[in-house]
């Protein structure tokens, strides 16, 4: 397909090498109508024929100076070690107000070539590099779509003039491109890192096999992975020994860390060390598969692509089925963090496989600590033990989960090593003061941004002290952040709380052997134990089956069971304030597991009315209001909800961005500062708002079982952070709602 046509910007272009990439270039804009005229430079004649004859230019001249004559923008596409000669012939020339551009694979030297041959870099000089290739080469390879979704970097220097700059990045876009634009030294040590050393790695490898005497038998026996390695090592020598040669310094860096690092696998290979061999390759495993979400642009749910997620629920629906959801937040990430600090292997099962959890599990990874999965729910921990944490790379992401970032700032307090927590949009809003201030009083050195929002910077080698504190406000994340400094902390840590507040921590320290005494509203953990692995089976998540329990409810002629999940007397705040609305859901086959209570819940349609929700039941519901929001707004009368400013400062303002939405569908709601009143009736459709936060765009879903049209759901990526298999289940029972725009 011809790059569409456009009215010209330019007079002139100039590209100096008819190779495949200059060749690309000058076809792409050739057919893009951007540049008046095209005009080649190459050595060989014929190249320069074919050029004419494949309308990879409209001419082509044998001479530098009669081509340069009049450009607007000269393009060097000469191997890398010619520049140097290039680049002083040009300067011997008059070239106007022509801007110079490269492609070069390493920058430095070209950059260097360009000052000495200048005698200072001139300002309309552009230095860049297209990340592109292939195979074949030559001009007869030209190929106008090869730049189409590749990465161009360019070097732009202090001195470069913008709109220069400006021209070179607006043909590169033209060209289908991705620009960016960086450093030069920047450029050189990634290049060098991701490009330059895996090549260097593949000619030597295949180069050391190939001198063996044995190298026939290897060569027939050499398996998918030795090809698949290799595959690089049939690249143009000459090319590489070019870049190799300009990009000497930054080769030589990777190549050096690269080195100690395979001498530290072959000494675990000598050792006999399997742990040292499983880590290296997991941590592998999982950055290569991050690696792939990038190449692919899904990695992380960040809030730009978050926008871009519309959930279309269609009004009307009833509910039938048996179905699991997926296993429990709060637990899973209790999970990795005990089980890492434990002594011995820890197995997970149920593990939820959602974006926050998966943040915690990698965040211990870069810790040091070895995790295997997860596959299908399981996760298997290589504790280290509470002493056995490792400085990790770099700060460590968090995405959005402010589970993650509370519980682990306590456990941080007291480590060697210094440690940067962040996270996105959402979370880098979320306070984190409520977990500093105490922190500190034990003794912890805590930097975060302004109003103690994230990034926190947590400072290693500090000798915490135990402490007794009242909590101000009701929080499993600050009782468990405090909980887990404790266990570090000279003598006793007592945490107060003003009401009940999920109890998971402290029922997870038990099942991993470390003493924790709870009498009434106070939890005490005393340092000086350790944490023993042990088995977790991970119970399915009562808030995102609150989203069904709420559907079973409100749809028409509705009957569902939920399995296997946790009924924790300090999360099932949503079963009461169901039942006082006058919903039918009953409790089968309890039981226990792992220390947790497991009830399969069945829930059948009721009339709702609207009531006065207690206020002790707020903290043991308060992930579930969203979903409740929608329950009272066509339940029958008022209900008012007080006691609950927490909701303001969770993965979204939960108060106004749900009254925000239900208004948008019709409803009668009034939020209040620490509540909101809402009279129940019908709900229309239209589009609401997410704001990026998952249980706002489930609770919508939901609300479409009783609209009376449909709902666009703005903003739903971050569903994936605790509900990865949302739609699927949702679809299963009975609720139409789909990502708009897939089937
Ligand atoms: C959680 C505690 C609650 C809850 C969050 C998970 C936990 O937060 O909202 O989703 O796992 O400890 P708060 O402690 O801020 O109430």
């Amino acid at each position: 397909m011809a790059a569409q046509q456009r009215p010209p910007i330019i007079e002139r272009l100039v590209v100096i090498g008819l190779g495949l990439i200059g060749g690309s270039f000058a076809k792409g804009l050739r057919e893009s109508g951007l540049c008046r005229e095209v005009v080649g430079v190459d050595l060989d004649p014929e190249s320069r024929r074919l050029a004419v004859e494949l309308g990879v230019v409209d001419r082509c001249e044998a001479d530098l100076a009669a081509a340069c004559q009049g450009a607007s923008v000269i393009q060097l596409a000469v191997p890398i070690l010619a520049m140097e000669k290039l680049l002083r012939e040009l300067a011997k020339l008059d070239l106007g107000d022509a801007v110079l551009t490269d492609v070069g694979s390493a920058k430095g030297n070209v950059v260097r070539a360009a000052r000495l041959a200048f005698d200072g870099l001139p300002a309309r000089f552009v230095p860049g590099h297209p990340i592109a290739g292939s195979e074949q080469s030559g001009v007869e390879a030209s190929n106008s779509e090869l730049f189409r979704r590749h990465k161009v970097i360019l070097t732009p220097l202090e001195r470069t003039d913008a709109a220069a700059l400006q021209l070179v990045d607006t043909l590169w876009r033209a060209l289908g491109a991705d620009v960016e634009h960086m450093a030069v030294e920047h450029h050189d040590e990634v290049l060098a890192a991701t490009s330059h050393l895996p090549h260097l790695l593949a000619f030597g490898l295949v180069d050391s096999l190939a001198k063996r005497s044995e190298n026939l038998e290897i060569f027939r026996y050499a398996a998918g992975g030795f090809r698949d390695f290799t595959r690089i090592a049939g690249s143009d020598p000459v090319m590489w020994h070019d870049i190799f040669l300009a990009n000497r310094e930054a080769v030589l860096r990777t190549l050096d860390t690269f080195r100690s690092d395979l001498d530290a696998l072959r000494d675990a290979v000598d050792a006999g060390d399997g742990h040292q061999l499983l880590g290296v390759f997991t941590r592998a495993r999982v950055a290569r598969e991050h690696f792939s979400k990038i190449l692919a642009r899904r990695a992380y749910v960040d809030a730009m692509h978050s926008n871009n997620v519309i959930f279309l629920a269609n009004p009307g629906g009833r509910l039938s089925g048996r179905i699991r959801v997926p296993g429990d937040k709060s637990i899973s990430h209790r999970s990795i963090m005990l089980g890492s600090l434990a002594e011995g292997t820890t197995e997970v099962e149920g593990f939820l496989e959602g974006e926050d959890a998966l943040a915690t599990l990698q965040a211990f990874r870069d810790m040091g600590v070895v995790i295997e999965g997860p596959h299908h729910g399981r996760v298997t921990i290589h504790g280290v033990g509470l002493h056995g944490l490792k400085a990790p790379p770099g700060p460590i992401y968090l995405g959005n989960s402010g589970t993650s970032m509370r519980l682990l700032s306590g456990l941080l307090a007291a480590q060697s090593f210094d440690v940067t927590l962040t996270g996105d949009a959402s979370l880098s809003k979320r306070p984190m003061n409520r977990v500093a201030k105490p922190l500190r009083e034990m003794g912890a050195l805590i930097d975060t941004a302004a109003e103690g929002r994230p990034p926190m910077t947590i400072h290693g080698g500090r000798r915490l002290g135990g402490m007794t504190y009242e909590m101000p406000m009701a929080s499993a994340q600050v009782k468990s952040c405090l909980l887990l400094a404790g266990l570090y902390a000279a003598g006793s840590t007592t945490v107060i709380e003003p009401a009940p507040t999920r109890d998971h921590t402290e029922r997870m320290l038990r099942g991993f052997g470390y003493p924790v005494s709870v009498q009434g509203n106070r939890a005490t953990v005393e340092s000086g134990h350790k944490l023993i692995a042990t088995h977790i089976e991970v119970p399915a998540d009562i808030s995102s089956a609150a989203f069904f329990l709420v559907a079973g409810s409100i749809a028409e002629d509705s009957e569902l069971v939920l399995e296997h999940v946790g009924v924790n007397p300090t999360r099932t705040g949503v079963i009461d304030i169901l039942r006082l609305m006058g919903a039918d859901i009953t409790l089968e086959n309890p039981r226990e597991v792992g220390g947790e209570p497991v009830a399969d819940l069945r829930v059948r349609s009721a009339k709702l009315k609207g009531i006065d929700i207690p206020e002790d039941l707020v903290p043991l519901a308060i992930d579930e209001f969203p979903v409740l929001f929608v329950a009272a707004s066509v339940a029958e009368g008022r209900t008012v909800l007080r006691g609950a400013e927490e909701l303001r400062v969770k993965e979204s303002d939960r108060i106004q961005v749900m009254a925000d939405g239900l208004l948008a569908l019709g409803a009668k709601v009034e939020p209040t500062p620490d509540g909101i009143i809402i009279d129940g009736g019908t709900l229309g459709g239209g589009d609401v708002h997410s704001h990026g936060d998952h249980r706002i765009a489930m609770s919508f879903s939901v609300a479409s079982l009783r609209a009376t049209a449909p709902i666009r759901i703005h903003d739903c990526a971050n569903v994936a952070t605790s509900f990865p298999n949302f739609l699927g289940l949702a679809a299963q029972v009975g609720i139409r709602v789909t990502e708009e725009g897939k089937s």
